[in-house]
């Protein structure tokens, strides 16, 4: 879909229907055809109601009337919920090019939320349907405000581009997009230099952990390395870290068969920060970036790593394999080594890491856990901007109990089903150390978010957060989050 701002009024944009919103206790903002739009309004065909819909015919173009209930309730989520409902009435109505009236008197990133939920929820994903049927949504949108907007604009394009980007990589089988296929993406992408380790090097390195999931997978691995270093660029090195294990299927701690399939979204971290750090090198935003992507498949076969086998990190920590389906913690352990050793001077983990976070929090907040206030302070309030929640769990010392070793160092799982996430958490920041590090586990947002933009199959949840926080970091210098 093209995507552009404007400051002509909708009708001067040429668009063929024209969305206009209706707050609490307002008419509509501006009328045509004496009064056909006011009409509706009066007649109780268009309501204020969040999300409730109304359309005409008025001035030689299609109205869609939005309810978009209390004015002081407006936010960006709500802009991108509303986009996407108009969006499903714009698809029906056949309308080719849409235009978004900006509703006055809202914050400048309402603009940008209005492309990130139309672009977000026109995404479909139809790559192996042999009869796709036809697309109905618009080719293009624009936004028309009284003010340029054309930055906001850009940025929400950016960023629901590279959301929908994750998800293409996210609903590929994991017979398609294997590690190798992760890495060639990344070497597509433009002002990111890409380094890329297979399993002789992984082993060579000393990554032990890593190199134990990957043993009985016969795809190769993939520790892929992104820079981003910009002239000019401000504050700390922001190392992004992100678990793509391509295909789950737990290992000799197998995992039922009613729901492996679903396990094909394992590498939905990895992929985000993958699309983000490109669309942070597209933006230009001047932020110095490591991203590191640790790819692999958890299979079984005469070569697979056994429960109980102990393994040597990078780091020297050596871990105990209770379970080889708590396989996501052990790529990233040796990642997150990867990444300070790179230089990374703030850490950002991302990974469906623990069926216990779904049942935290459902798909509504992702797990975050660190090690640093200011750090997570940073990181929620950019999923706040992006309506990608987290919401903070402890990472306090006597949870460290849970991942003690009996014959190693630490174990990869606990004896008891005990703070499953936290746990998890707890053996990452044995490797993450004492530099500031935030952790999120989107095992319950990754996939089927149930948002009227994302509802199933892969979200592209956490691409837009991260390309916030580079642009909070690469605003302020610093890991405060912005006033
Ligand atoms: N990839 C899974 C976590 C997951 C579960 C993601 C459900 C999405 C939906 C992870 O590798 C895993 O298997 N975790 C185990 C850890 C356990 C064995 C300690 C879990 O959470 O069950
Ligand atoms: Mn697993
Ligand atoms: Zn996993």
């Amino acid at each position: 879909m093209e995507i552009r701002a404007t400051t002509n009024d909708p009708p001067g944009t040429g668009a063929d229907t024209i969305v206009v919103g209706v707050f609490d206790g307002k008419g509509v903002p501006h009328d045509v055809d004496d009064g056909a739009l006011g009409a509706l309004v009066e007649s109780g065909e268009a309501r204020s109601e969040f999300r409730a819909l109304a359309h005409a015919h008025a001035a030689g173009r299609r109205w869609i009337l939005i309810g978009l209930g209390a004015r002081d309730e407006f936010d960006g989520e709500r802009a991108r919920i509303a986009a996407a409902t108009a969006l499903g009435r714009a698809r029906e109505l056949g309308a080719r090019t849409l235009c978004w009236e900006l509703p006055h008197k809202v914050p400048d990133a309402v603009a940008g939320a209005l492309v990130e939920g139309t672009l977000l929820a026109a995404y479909r994903y139809s790559e192996f349907k042999s009869e796709p049927g036809e697309d109905r949504a618009p080719e293009a949108l624009v936004v028309s405000a009284h003010h340029d907007v054309a930055a906001p604009v850009e940025a929400g394009r950016a960023g629901a581009e590279a959301a929908n980007r994750v998800r293409d990589l996210g609903n590929a089988p994991a017979n398609v997009l294997t590690p190798e296929a992760l890495a060639a993406r990344a070497r597509q992408l433009d002002g990111v230099q890409v380094e890329v380790m297979g399993r002789a090097e992984i082993e060579a390195a000393g990554m032990g952990a890593f190199a134990a999931v990957a043993q009985g997978a016969g795809h190769e691995p993939q520790l892929i390395t992104l820079r981003h270093e910009p002239r000019g660029a401000r504050g700390p090195l922001l190392g992004l870290v992100g678990k793509a294990v391509t295909f789950d299927t737990g290992g000799y701690s197998i995992k039922p068969a009613a729901r492996m399939h679903e396990m094909k979204f394992d590498m939905c971290g990895g992929a985000a920060v993958l699309e983000a750090t490109g669309a942070i090198a597209q933006l230009g935003l001047p932020v110095r970036i490591v991203g590191v992507i640790g790819a692999t498949e958890n299979m079984v076969s005469s070569r697979a790593a056994r429960p109980g086998d102990i393994v040597r990190t990078k780091a020297g920590i050596t871990i105990e394999l209770n379970n080889t389906d708590a396989e996501g913690r052990m790529v990233l352990a040796d990642c997150l080594t990867h990444a300070r050793d790179q230089g990374a001077e703030r850490l950002l983990d991302i990974a469906t890491l623990t069926g216990a976070i779904v049942t935290t929090f459902g798909s509504v907040h992702a797990g975050l856990l660190g090690n640093d206030d200011d750090w997570c302070a940073a990181v929620t309030a950019a999923g706040e901007a992006t309506g990608e929640r987290v919401w903070r769990l402890p990472l306090d010392p006597l949870y460290d109990e849970l991942i003690k070793g009996r014959y190693a160092d630490v174990a990869n799982v606990g004896q008891e089903r005990k703070a499953m996430s936290i746990a998890a958490a707890a053996l990452l920041h044995r490797f993450a150390g004492d530099v500031p590090w935030a952790h999120l586990d989107i095992a319950g947002v990754a996939d089927d978010l149930g948002r009227p933009y994302a509802r199933k199959g892969a979200s592209g949840w956490g691409v837009r957060l991260l390309v916030e926080l580079a642009r909070t970091l690469g605003n302020t210098g610093s890991a405060a989050p912005v006033a």
